[in-house]
Protein backbone atom coordinates (compact mmCIF):
# COMPACT_ATOMS: atom_id res chain seq x y z
CA UNK A 1 0.00 0.00 0.00
CA UNK A 2 1.23 3.70 -1.49
CA UNK A 3 2.37 5.71 1.90
CA UNK A 4 -0.58 8.88 2.43
CA UNK A 5 -0.14 12.20 3.92
CA UNK A 6 -2.24 15.12 4.35
CA UNK A 7 -0.08 17.56 2.30
CA UNK A 8 2.73 16.85 0.25
CA UNK A 9 5.10 19.24 -0.36
CA UNK A 10 6.95 18.89 -4.03
CA UNK A 11 10.08 20.78 -4.02
CA UNK A 12 12.44 21.72 -0.53
CA UNK A 13 13.66 25.11 -1.43
CA UNK A 14 12.50 28.19 1.18
CA UNK A 15 9.15 27.91 -0.46
CA UNK A 16 8.40 24.07 0.33
CA UNK A 17 10.72 23.19 3.57
CA UNK A 18 8.82 25.73 5.48
CA UNK A 19 5.42 25.20 4.13
CA UNK A 20 6.01 21.49 5.05
CA UNK A 21 7.39 22.75 8.52
CA UNK A 22 4.41 24.47 9.21
CA UNK A 23 1.90 22.24 7.75
CA UNK A 24 3.80 19.16 10.55
CA UNK A 25 3.28 22.01 13.49
CA UNK A 26 -0.28 22.14 12.61
CA UNK A 27 -0.32 18.41 12.98
CA UNK A 28 -1.16 17.24 9.33
CA UNK A 29 1.15 14.18 8.60
CA UNK A 30 3.04 15.99 6.39
CA UNK A 31 6.34 15.02 3.22
CA UNK A 32 8.30 17.34 1.68
CA UNK A 33 10.03 16.01 -1.85
CA UNK A 34 13.19 17.67 -3.21
CA UNK A 35 15.72 16.26 -5.73
CA UNK A 36 18.72 19.02 -4.88
CA UNK A 37 22.03 16.65 -4.28
CA UNK A 38 25.50 17.50 -3.53
CA UNK A 39 28.48 16.61 -5.88
CA UNK A 40 28.27 12.75 -4.08
CA UNK A 41 24.72 12.42 -4.78
CA UNK A 42 23.74 13.20 -1.20
CA UNK A 43 20.79 15.54 -0.40
CA UNK A 44 20.85 19.44 -0.28
CA UNK A 45 17.38 20.39 0.72
CA UNK A 46 17.00 24.75 0.81
CA UNK A 47 16.26 25.07 -3.08
CA UNK A 48 18.31 27.71 -4.80
CA UNK A 49 18.36 30.01 -1.96
CA UNK A 50 20.49 27.31 0.11
CA UNK A 51 22.42 26.22 -2.42
CA UNK A 52 23.08 28.53 -5.50
CA UNK A 53 21.43 31.65 -4.60
CA UNK A 54 20.80 33.88 -1.27
CA UNK A 55 23.19 32.30 1.34
CA UNK A 56 26.12 31.50 -1.19
CA UNK A 57 26.00 34.88 -2.46
CA UNK A 58 25.89 36.38 0.95
CA UNK A 59 28.93 34.50 2.11
CA UNK A 60 31.19 35.63 -0.72
CA UNK A 61 29.85 38.42 -0.37
CA UNK A 62 31.28 38.85 3.47
CA UNK A 63 34.38 37.32 2.02
CA UNK A 64 35.14 39.91 -0.87
CA UNK A 65 34.15 42.74 1.67
CA UNK A 66 36.69 41.71 4.54
CA UNK A 67 39.03 41.44 1.86
CA UNK A 68 37.92 44.91 0.62
CA UNK A 69 38.15 46.35 4.01
CA UNK A 70 41.78 45.23 4.44
CA UNK A 71 42.97 46.02 1.42
CA UNK A 72 41.36 49.65 1.98
CA UNK A 73 40.16 50.65 4.90
CA UNK A 74 41.84 48.81 7.81
CA UNK A 75 45.36 51.50 7.84
CA UNK A 76 42.86 54.36 8.77
CA UNK A 77 42.01 52.13 11.51
CA UNK A 78 45.74 52.20 12.38
CA UNK A 79 45.91 48.28 11.63
CA UNK A 80 48.66 47.52 9.15
CA UNK A 81 48.57 44.81 6.68
CA UNK A 82 51.80 43.13 5.00
CA UNK A 83 51.36 40.64 2.62
CA UNK A 84 47.47 41.14 2.24
CA UNK A 85 46.27 37.69 -0.89
CA UNK A 86 43.02 36.60 -1.94
CA UNK A 87 43.10 32.67 -1.37
CA UNK A 88 39.89 32.11 -3.34
CA UNK A 89 39.98 28.18 -3.15
CA UNK A 90 39.60 28.66 0.75
CA UNK A 91 37.07 31.25 0.04
CA UNK A 92 34.78 29.02 -1.75
CA UNK A 93 35.68 26.33 0.74
CA UNK A 94 33.93 28.24 3.89
CA UNK A 95 31.23 28.91 1.10
CA UNK A 96 30.56 25.49 0.74
CA UNK A 97 30.47 25.05 4.33
CA UNK A 98 28.07 27.50 5.12
CA UNK A 99 25.80 26.24 2.11
CA UNK A 100 26.49 22.47 4.30
CA UNK A 101 25.43 24.11 7.91
CA UNK A 102 22.45 24.88 6.11
CA UNK A 103 21.19 22.27 3.87
CA UNK A 104 21.80 19.72 7.42
CA UNK A 105 19.90 22.28 9.39
CA UNK A 106 16.95 21.69 7.17
CA UNK A 107 17.11 18.24 7.37
CA UNK A 108 17.29 18.39 10.99
CA UNK A 109 14.15 20.35 11.00
CA UNK A 110 12.25 17.85 9.30
CA UNK A 111 13.20 15.60 11.69
CA UNK A 112 12.23 17.53 14.84
CA UNK A 113 8.80 18.54 12.98
CA UNK A 114 8.45 15.03 11.64
CA UNK A 115 7.92 16.00 8.19
CA UNK A 116 8.80 12.74 5.90
CA UNK A 117 12.01 14.01 3.82
CA UNK A 118 11.94 12.18 0.65
CA UNK A 119 15.06 12.96 -1.95
CA UNK A 120 14.32 12.23 -5.60
CA UNK A 121 11.89 13.84 -7.78
CA UNK A 122 7.95 14.12 -7.49
CA UNK A 123 5.64 14.64 -10.06
CA UNK A 124 1.83 14.15 -11.01
CA UNK A 125 0.15 10.91 -11.86
CA UNK A 126 -3.21 11.60 -11.38
CA UNK A 127 -5.68 11.97 -8.96
CA UNK A 128 -8.31 14.71 -8.10
CA UNK A 129 -10.00 16.62 -5.25
CA UNK A 130 -9.95 13.14 -3.47
CA UNK A 131 -6.32 12.31 -3.11
CA UNK A 132 -3.43 12.63 -5.72
CA UNK A 133 -1.27 10.18 -6.87
CA UNK A 134 2.50 11.17 -6.70
CA UNK A 135 5.90 9.07 -8.25
CA UNK A 136 8.88 9.65 -5.93
CA UNK A 137 11.95 8.83 -8.46
CA UNK A 138 15.30 8.85 -6.27
CA UNK A 139 17.53 6.19 -5.80
CA UNK A 140 14.02 4.18 -5.48
CA UNK A 141 10.93 4.72 -6.86
CA UNK A 142 7.76 4.68 -4.94
CA UNK A 143 4.33 6.22 -5.39
CA UNK A 144 2.72 8.32 -1.99
CA UNK A 145 -0.83 10.17 -2.00
CA UNK A 146 -1.78 13.12 -0.61
CA UNK A 147 -5.05 15.22 0.05
CA UNK A 148 -3.25 18.18 -0.33
CA UNK A 149 -0.76 19.27 -2.73
CA UNK A 150 1.86 22.06 -2.41
CA UNK A 151 4.10 22.94 -5.80
CA UNK A 152 7.04 24.87 -4.88
CA UNK A 153 9.65 24.38 -7.51
CA UNK A 154 11.39 27.02 -8.01
CA UNK A 155 12.93 28.81 -10.69
CA UNK A 156 16.00 28.49 -13.26
CA UNK A 157 18.58 30.94 -14.77
CA UNK A 158 17.54 32.68 -18.38
CA UNK A 159 19.64 31.81 -20.89
CA UNK A 160 20.53 34.41 -23.42
CA UNK A 161 19.44 32.80 -26.80
CA UNK A 162 21.48 31.19 -28.78
CA UNK A 163 24.28 30.99 -25.48
CA UNK A 164 23.59 28.03 -23.34
CA UNK A 165 25.31 27.94 -20.11
CA UNK A 166 28.55 25.98 -19.93
CA UNK A 167 29.46 26.84 -16.26
CA UNK A 168 32.85 26.79 -17.52
CA UNK A 169 33.53 30.35 -19.74
CA UNK A 170 29.11 31.03 -19.87
CA UNK A 171 27.95 31.21 -16.05
CA UNK A 172 24.57 31.02 -14.12
CA UNK A 173 24.21 32.24 -10.84
CA UNK A 174 25.89 28.40 -9.86
CA UNK A 175 28.90 28.99 -12.20
CA UNK A 176 29.14 32.44 -11.30
CA UNK A 177 29.45 31.11 -6.95
CA UNK A 178 31.99 28.65 -8.43
CA UNK A 179 34.49 30.52 -10.19
CA UNK A 180 37.84 29.28 -8.81
CA UNK A 181 40.20 31.89 -9.40
CA UNK A 182 40.03 35.73 -9.91
CA UNK A 183 39.26 36.28 -13.52
CA UNK A 184 40.80 39.09 -15.35
CA UNK A 185 38.61 40.35 -17.28
CA UNK A 186 34.97 39.29 -16.73
CA UNK A 187 31.60 39.97 -17.98
CA UNK A 188 28.40 40.53 -16.83
CA UNK A 189 24.87 40.16 -18.67
CA UNK A 190 22.41 42.16 -17.02
CA UNK A 191 22.46 44.92 -14.17
CA UNK A 192 19.92 43.37 -12.28
CA UNK A 193 20.25 41.77 -8.48
CA UNK A 194 22.61 39.08 -9.42
CA UNK A 195 24.01 40.90 -11.56
CA UNK A 196 25.00 43.83 -9.35
CA UNK A 197 25.80 41.63 -6.17
CA UNK A 198 27.99 39.34 -8.21
CA UNK A 199 30.03 42.13 -9.97
CA UNK A 200 30.74 43.43 -6.64
CA UNK A 201 32.11 40.03 -5.36
CA UNK A 202 34.85 39.82 -8.56
CA UNK A 203 35.35 43.56 -8.89
CA UNK A 204 36.61 43.46 -4.93
CA UNK A 205 38.80 41.14 -5.23
CA UNK A 206 40.47 42.46 -8.51
CA UNK A 207 38.30 41.77 -11.78
CA UNK A 208 37.91 44.31 -13.98
CA UNK A 209 34.14 43.73 -14.37
CA UNK A 210 31.90 45.26 -17.25
CA UNK A 211 27.95 45.00 -16.97
CA UNK A 212 25.93 45.28 -19.55
CA UNK A 213 22.64 46.37 -19.17
CA UNK A 214 19.81 46.16 -22.25
CA UNK A 215 17.35 48.90 -20.46
CA UNK A 216 18.46 52.53 -20.87
CA UNK A 217 17.56 53.17 -16.97
CA UNK A 218 19.95 52.02 -14.29
CA UNK A 219 17.94 49.84 -11.31
CA UNK A 220 14.60 50.99 -12.71
CA UNK A 221 12.37 49.33 -9.40
CA UNK A 222 14.47 51.43 -7.63
CA UNK A 223 13.39 54.65 -6.18
CA UNK A 224 15.13 57.54 -8.90
CA UNK A 225 16.79 59.02 -6.02
CA UNK A 226 18.39 55.64 -4.61
CA UNK A 227 19.68 54.31 -8.25
CA UNK A 228 20.99 58.05 -8.86
CA UNK A 229 23.31 57.58 -6.18
CA UNK A 230 23.75 53.39 -5.82
CA UNK A 231 25.47 54.45 -10.07
CA UNK A 232 27.81 56.80 -8.64
CA UNK A 233 28.92 54.96 -6.14
CA UNK A 234 29.12 51.50 -7.75
CA UNK A 235 31.10 53.95 -10.52
CA UNK A 236 33.34 55.07 -7.75
CA UNK A 237 34.04 51.58 -7.18
CA UNK A 238 35.15 50.84 -10.94
CA UNK A 239 32.42 48.90 -11.51
CA UNK A 240 31.67 49.57 -15.36
CA UNK A 241 28.06 49.62 -16.42
CA UNK A 242 26.67 50.10 -19.74
CA UNK A 243 23.35 51.01 -20.06
CA UNK A 244 21.22 50.36 -23.12
CA UNK A 245 23.28 47.86 -24.98
CA UNK A 246 21.83 45.30 -27.75
CA UNK A 247 23.66 41.83 -26.94
CA UNK A 248 24.11 40.69 -30.72
CA UNK A 249 26.31 37.74 -30.73
CA UNK A 250 28.01 35.55 -27.90
CA UNK A 251 31.07 33.84 -29.22
CA UNK A 252 32.68 30.91 -26.72
CA UNK A 253 36.23 29.65 -27.72
CA UNK A 254 39.65 30.14 -25.30
CA UNK A 255 37.36 33.06 -23.71
CA UNK A 256 34.01 34.90 -24.14
CA UNK A 257 33.31 37.30 -26.90
CA UNK A 258 30.38 39.59 -26.98
CA UNK A 259 29.07 41.76 -29.73
CA UNK A 260 26.65 44.24 -28.97
CA UNK A 261 25.41 48.03 -30.32
CA UNK A 262 25.59 50.55 -27.34
CA UNK A 263 23.45 53.12 -26.92
CA UNK A 264 23.98 55.28 -29.49
CA UNK A 265 24.22 52.05 -31.55
CA UNK A 266 27.46 51.69 -32.64
CA UNK A 267 28.65 48.34 -32.24
CA UNK A 268 31.26 47.44 -30.34
CA UNK A 269 32.90 44.18 -29.07
CA UNK A 270 33.78 43.49 -25.55
CA UNK A 271 36.52 39.92 -24.61
CA UNK A 272 36.05 38.31 -21.56
CA UNK A 273 37.58 35.34 -19.62
CA UNK A 274 34.60 34.58 -18.19
CA UNK A 275 30.99 35.68 -18.64
CA UNK A 276 28.29 35.96 -16.06
CA UNK A 277 24.72 35.75 -17.85
CA UNK A 278 22.03 36.80 -15.30
CA UNK A 279 18.83 38.40 -17.18
CA UNK A 280 15.98 37.10 -14.70
CA UNK A 281 14.31 33.93 -14.15
CA UNK A 282 11.92 31.21 -15.55
CA UNK A 283 9.82 29.17 -13.31
CA UNK A 284 10.64 25.78 -13.68
CA UNK A 285 7.59 22.69 -13.79
CA UNK A 286 10.15 20.22 -15.55
CA UNK A 287 9.32 16.72 -14.59
CA UNK A 288 6.44 17.86 -12.46
CA UNK A 289 4.30 16.21 -15.30
CA UNK A 290 1.50 18.84 -14.81
CA UNK A 291 -0.40 17.65 -17.59
CA UNK A 292 -0.91 14.06 -15.85
CA UNK A 293 -3.60 16.22 -13.66
CA UNK A 294 -4.76 19.31 -15.92
CA UNK A 295 -3.10 21.56 -13.38
CA UNK A 296 -2.73 24.70 -15.33
CA UNK A 297 0.09 27.15 -16.47
CA UNK A 298 0.04 30.85 -17.64
CA UNK A 299 1.77 31.70 -21.13
CA UNK A 300 5.39 31.90 -19.33
CA UNK A 301 5.39 28.69 -17.70
CA UNK A 302 4.10 29.97 -14.30
CA UNK A 303 1.90 28.07 -12.22
CA UNK A 304 -1.50 29.95 -12.27
CA UNK A 305 -2.67 30.52 -8.62
CA UNK A 306 -5.10 33.48 -6.87
CA UNK A 307 -3.94 35.77 -4.36
CA UNK A 308 -4.32 32.59 -1.63
CA UNK A 309 -1.58 30.43 -4.07
CA UNK A 310 -4.95 27.95 -4.68
CA UNK A 311 -4.34 26.50 -8.07
CA UNK A 312 -7.11 25.25 -10.75
CA UNK A 313 -6.96 22.28 -8.99
CA UNK A 314 -8.94 21.47 -5.71
CA UNK A 315 -6.15 20.93 -3.01
CA UNK A 316 -3.76 21.59 -5.28
CA UNK A 317 -1.22 24.81 -4.08
CA UNK A 318 1.74 26.54 -5.30
CA UNK A 319 4.26 28.65 -3.62
CA UNK A 320 7.22 30.86 -4.17
CA UNK A 321 9.21 31.51 -7.75
CA UNK A 322 7.06 29.14 -9.73
CA UNK A 323 4.01 31.44 -8.85
CA UNK A 324 3.64 35.49 -10.25
CA UNK A 325 5.08 38.30 -8.00
CA UNK A 326 8.86 39.04 -6.81
CA UNK A 327 11.25 35.88 -6.78
CA UNK A 328 12.61 36.56 -3.29
CA UNK A 329 12.99 33.77 -0.65
CA UNK A 330 11.18 35.72 1.88
CA UNK A 331 8.01 35.98 0.05
CA UNK A 332 8.00 32.26 -0.87
CA UNK A 333 8.21 31.27 2.98
CA UNK A 334 5.44 33.44 3.60
CA UNK A 335 3.45 32.18 0.88
CA UNK A 336 4.49 28.63 2.37
CA UNK A 337 3.59 29.42 5.72
CA UNK A 338 0.02 31.27 4.71
CA UNK A 339 -0.91 27.61 2.62
CA UNK A 340 -0.41 25.19 5.09
CA UNK A 341 -2.40 27.59 7.59
CA UNK A 342 -5.43 27.61 5.02
CA UNK A 343 -4.73 23.59 4.75
CA UNK A 344 -5.32 23.13 8.34
CA UNK A 345 -8.66 25.76 8.47
CA UNK A 346 -6.49 28.74 9.62
CA UNK A 347 -6.31 32.64 8.39
CA UNK A 348 -3.20 32.87 5.84
CA UNK A 349 -1.77 36.45 5.75
CA UNK A 350 0.25 37.32 3.11
CA UNK A 351 1.03 41.40 2.42
CA UNK A 352 2.61 41.99 -0.53
CA UNK A 353 2.79 45.81 -0.46
CA UNK A 354 5.16 45.58 2.26
CA UNK A 355 7.53 42.64 1.16
CA UNK A 356 11.07 44.08 1.16
CA UNK A 357 13.82 44.24 -1.66
CA UNK A 358 17.28 44.02 -0.65
CA UNK A 359 20.61 44.38 -3.04
CA UNK A 360 23.06 43.48 -0.78
CA UNK A 361 25.79 45.55 -2.63
CA UNK A 362 28.28 48.04 -0.84
CA UNK A 363 26.67 50.11 0.47
CA UNK A 364 23.04 47.82 0.97
CA UNK A 365 20.07 49.12 -1.37
CA UNK A 366 16.72 48.25 0.37
CA UNK A 367 13.43 49.26 0.50
CA UNK A 368 9.68 48.64 0.88
CA UNK A 369 6.07 50.27 -0.58
CA UNK A 370 6.56 52.43 -3.45
CA UNK A 371 8.47 54.75 -4.88
CA UNK A 372 8.18 58.21 -5.30
CA UNK A 373 8.03 58.32 -9.02
CA UNK A 374 5.28 55.69 -8.79
CA UNK A 375 3.19 57.75 -6.70
CA UNK A 376 3.60 60.30 -8.74
CA UNK A 377 2.35 58.91 -12.07
CA UNK A 378 -0.61 57.39 -9.43
CA UNK A 379 -0.83 61.27 -8.89
CA UNK A 380 -0.55 60.25 -5.20
CA UNK A 381 0.23 63.56 -3.28
CA UNK A 382 3.54 62.95 -1.23
CA UNK A 383 5.90 64.89 1.17
CA UNK A 384 9.53 62.75 1.61
CA UNK A 385 12.04 63.42 4.18
CA UNK A 386 15.68 62.31 3.66
CA UNK A 387 18.90 61.67 6.04
CA UNK A 388 22.09 61.01 5.09
CA UNK A 389 24.53 58.70 6.82
CA UNK A 390 27.36 61.84 6.73
CA UNK A 391 25.47 62.88 9.82
CA UNK A 392 24.79 59.76 12.06
CA UNK A 393 27.63 59.56 14.53
CA UNK A 394 27.44 55.14 14.23
CA UNK A 395 28.53 55.43 10.30
CA UNK A 396 31.17 57.91 11.06
CA UNK A 397 32.23 55.66 13.87
CA UNK A 398 31.77 52.66 11.37
CA UNK A 399 33.96 54.74 8.80
CA UNK A 400 30.88 54.12 6.40
CA UNK A 401 29.24 57.13 5.25
CA UNK A 402 27.33 56.21 1.99
CA UNK A 403 23.84 57.10 1.37
CA UNK A 404 20.64 58.10 3.01
CA UNK A 405 17.13 56.74 4.36
CA UNK A 406 14.42 58.17 2.23
CA UNK A 407 10.85 58.26 3.26
CA UNK A 408 7.72 58.95 1.61
CA UNK A 409 4.19 59.83 3.31
CA UNK A 410 1.25 60.73 2.36
CA UNK A 411 0.85 64.05 2.34
CA UNK A 412 -2.85 64.50 3.25
CA UNK A 413 -3.13 61.64 5.85
CA UNK A 414 1.18 61.52 6.51
CA UNK A 415 0.81 57.59 6.51
CA UNK A 416 4.26 55.77 5.16
CA UNK A 417 4.31 54.91 1.81
CA UNK A 418 7.88 53.56 0.82
CA UNK A 419 11.04 53.68 2.78
CA UNK A 420 13.94 53.45 0.44
CA UNK A 421 17.63 53.10 1.72
CA UNK A 422 21.10 53.06 0.11
CA UNK A 423 23.88 52.97 3.45
CA UNK A 424 25.36 50.33 5.76
CA UNK A 425 23.28 48.11 6.84
CA UNK A 426 20.25 48.85 5.02
CA UNK A 427 19.07 45.02 5.05
CA UNK A 428 18.86 45.57 8.97
CA UNK A 429 17.10 48.41 8.79
CA UNK A 430 14.84 48.36 6.29
CA UNK A 431 12.55 45.58 8.84
CA UNK A 432 11.63 48.65 11.07
CA UNK A 433 10.02 50.38 7.77
CA UNK A 434 8.32 46.88 7.22
CA UNK A 435 6.79 46.66 10.71
CA UNK A 436 5.63 50.32 10.40
CA UNK A 437 4.03 50.06 7.16
CA UNK A 438 2.85 47.02 7.99
CA UNK A 439 0.72 48.70 11.17
CA UNK A 440 -0.24 51.57 9.29
CA UNK A 441 2.55 54.52 10.68
CA UNK A 442 2.55 57.42 9.75
CA UNK A 443 6.09 59.44 9.55
CA UNK A 444 5.02 61.13 13.06
CA UNK A 445 5.13 58.14 14.38
CA UNK A 446 8.70 56.79 13.49
CA UNK A 447 10.11 60.55 14.40
CA UNK A 448 7.87 60.20 18.06
CA UNK A 449 9.77 56.67 18.84
CA UNK A 450 13.35 56.87 20.80
CA UNK A 451 15.95 54.98 18.72
CA UNK A 452 19.00 54.16 20.60
CA UNK A 453 21.82 56.25 20.22
CA UNK A 454 24.40 55.98 18.41
CA UNK A 455 22.82 53.55 15.84
CA UNK A 456 22.43 53.72 12.12
CA UNK A 457 18.41 53.54 13.02
CA UNK A 458 18.80 56.99 13.86
CA UNK A 459 18.73 58.06 10.32
CA UNK A 460 15.44 56.18 9.68
CA UNK A 461 14.09 58.71 12.59
CA UNK A 462 15.55 61.36 11.38
CA UNK A 463 14.16 60.67 7.55
CA UNK A 464 10.65 60.68 9.19
CA UNK A 465 11.66 64.29 10.70
CA UNK A 466 12.66 65.39 7.73
CA UNK A 467 9.61 64.93 6.24
CA UNK A 468 8.02 67.44 8.50
CA UNK A 469 10.90 69.96 7.56
CA UNK A 470 12.38 69.38 11.46
CA UNK A 471 15.85 67.32 11.17
CA UNK A 472 17.95 67.69 14.32
CA UNK A 473 21.01 66.38 13.16
CA UNK A 474 21.84 67.96 9.59
P1 LIG B 1 13.72 27.15 -5.02
O1 LIG B 1 14.56 27.72 -3.96
O2 LIG B 1 14.19 27.24 -6.42
O3 LIG B 1 13.51 25.62 -4.63
C1 LIG B 1 12.86 24.72 -5.45
C2 LIG B 1 13.32 23.32 -5.09
O4 LIG B 1 12.47 22.38 -5.72
C3 LIG B 1 14.74 22.99 -5.57
O5 LIG B 1 15.46 22.35 -4.53
C4 LIG B 1 14.51 22.01 -6.72
O6 LIG B 1 15.57 21.08 -6.88
C5 LIG B 1 13.25 21.33 -6.25
N1 LIG B 1 12.45 20.71 -7.32
C6 LIG B 1 12.02 21.27 -8.47
N2 LIG B 1 11.24 20.43 -9.15
C7 LIG B 1 11.18 19.29 -8.40
C8 LIG B 1 10.51 18.05 -8.55
N3 LIG B 1 9.72 17.81 -9.60
N4 LIG B 1 10.69 17.11 -7.59
C9 LIG B 1 11.47 17.35 -6.51
N5 LIG B 1 12.12 18.51 -6.30
C10 LIG B 1 11.95 19.46 -7.24
N6 LIG B 1 16.15 35.91 -2.61
C11 LIG B 1 16.14 36.64 -1.48
O7 LIG B 1 15.07 36.85 -0.91
N7 LIG B 1 17.31 37.15 -0.95
C12 LIG B 1 18.49 36.95 -1.54
O8 LIG B 1 19.51 37.42 -1.04
C13 LIG B 1 18.54 36.20 -2.73
N8 LIG B 1 19.71 35.98 -3.35
C14 LIG B 1 19.72 35.23 -4.49
C15 LIG B 1 20.94 35.05 -5.13
C16 LIG B 1 21.00 34.33 -6.30
C17 LIG B 1 22.31 34.13 -6.99
C18 LIG B 1 19.80 33.74 -6.83
C19 LIG B 1 19.84 32.91 -8.07
C20 LIG B 1 18.59 33.92 -6.20
C21 LIG B 1 18.54 34.68 -5.03
N9 LIG B 1 17.34 34.90 -4.36
C22 LIG B 1 17.32 35.67 -3.24
C23 LIG B 1 16.07 34.35 -4.86
C24 LIG B 1 15.70 33.08 -4.06
O9 LIG B 1 16.75 32.14 -4.18
C25 LIG B 1 14.41 32.49 -4.60
O10 LIG B 1 13.39 33.47 -4.61
C26 LIG B 1 13.96 31.33 -3.72
O11 LIG B 1 14.94 30.32 -3.68
C27 LIG B 1 12.65 30.73 -4.23
O12 LIG B 1 12.27 29.70 -3.39
P2 LIG B 1 11.37 28.49 -3.92
O13 LIG B 1 11.15 27.61 -2.75
O14 LIG B 1 10.20 29.02 -4.64
O15 LIG B 1 12.25 27.75 -5.02
P1 LIG C 1 16.83 40.74 -12.54
O1 LIG C 1 15.46 40.71 -13.07
O2 LIG C 1 17.09 41.31 -11.20
O3 LIG C 1 17.79 41.50 -13.55
C1 LIG C 1 17.96 41.10 -14.88
C2 LIG C 1 18.50 42.28 -15.66
O4 LIG C 1 18.90 41.82 -16.93
C3 LIG C 1 17.46 43.37 -15.88
O5 LIG C 1 17.99 44.61 -15.52
C4 LIG C 1 17.15 43.26 -17.35
O6 LIG C 1 16.79 44.48 -17.94
C5 LIG C 1 18.47 42.76 -17.90
N1 LIG C 1 18.36 42.04 -19.17
C6 LIG C 1 17.40 41.19 -19.58
N2 LIG C 1 17.68 40.73 -20.83
C7 LIG C 1 18.85 41.29 -21.20
C8 LIG C 1 19.66 41.19 -22.35
N3 LIG C 1 19.35 40.41 -23.38
N4 LIG C 1 20.80 41.92 -22.41
C9 LIG C 1 21.18 42.72 -21.37
N5 LIG C 1 20.43 42.86 -20.25
C10 LIG C 1 19.29 42.14 -20.16
O7 LIG C 1 17.33 39.20 -12.62
P2 LIG C 1 18.61 38.49 -12.05
O8 LIG C 1 19.66 39.45 -11.65
O9 LIG C 1 18.92 37.43 -13.03
O10 LIG C 1 18.05 37.82 -10.74
C11 LIG C 1 16.93 36.95 -10.81
C12 LIG C 1 16.08 37.09 -9.60
O11 LIG C 1 16.71 36.50 -8.48
C13 LIG C 1 15.86 38.54 -9.17
O12 LIG C 1 14.80 39.13 -9.86
C14 LIG C 1 15.52 38.39 -7.73
O13 LIG C 1 14.17 38.12 -7.62
C15 LIG C 1 16.33 37.18 -7.31
N6 LIG C 1 17.53 37.63 -6.59
C16 LIG C 1 17.35 38.31 -5.42
C17 LIG C 1 18.43 38.76 -4.71
C18 LIG C 1 18.20 39.54 -3.48
O14 LIG C 1 17.08 39.56 -2.99
N7 LIG C 1 19.22 40.18 -2.92
C19 LIG C 1 19.80 38.50 -5.15
C20 LIG C 1 19.86 37.82 -6.42
C21 LIG C 1 18.75 37.38 -7.08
Amino acid sequence: MSKSFDVVVIGGGPGGYIAAIRAAQLGLSTACIDEWKTADGKPAPGGTCTNVGCIPSKALLQSSENYDHAAHSFAEHGIQVKGLSVDVAQMQKRKDKVVKQNNDGILYLFKKNKVTFFHGRGSFLGGDAGGYQIAVAGKTEETITAKHVIVATGSNPRALPGTPFDNSLVLDNAGALAIPDVPKRLGVIGAGVIGLEMGSVWRRLGSDVQILEALPTFLGAADEAVAKEAAKVFKKQGLSIELGVKISKVTVKKNVTVEYADAAGTAQTATFDRLIVAIGRVPNTDGLESDAVGLALDQRGFVTVDDECRTNLQNVWAVGDVVRGPMLAHKAEEEGVAVAQRIAGQYGHVDFNTVPWVIYTSPEIAWVGKTEQQLKTEGVEVRTGSFPFMANGRARALGDTTGFVKMIADAKTDRILGVHIIGPMASELISEAVVAMEFGASSEDIAMICHAHPSLSEATKEAALAVDNRTLNF
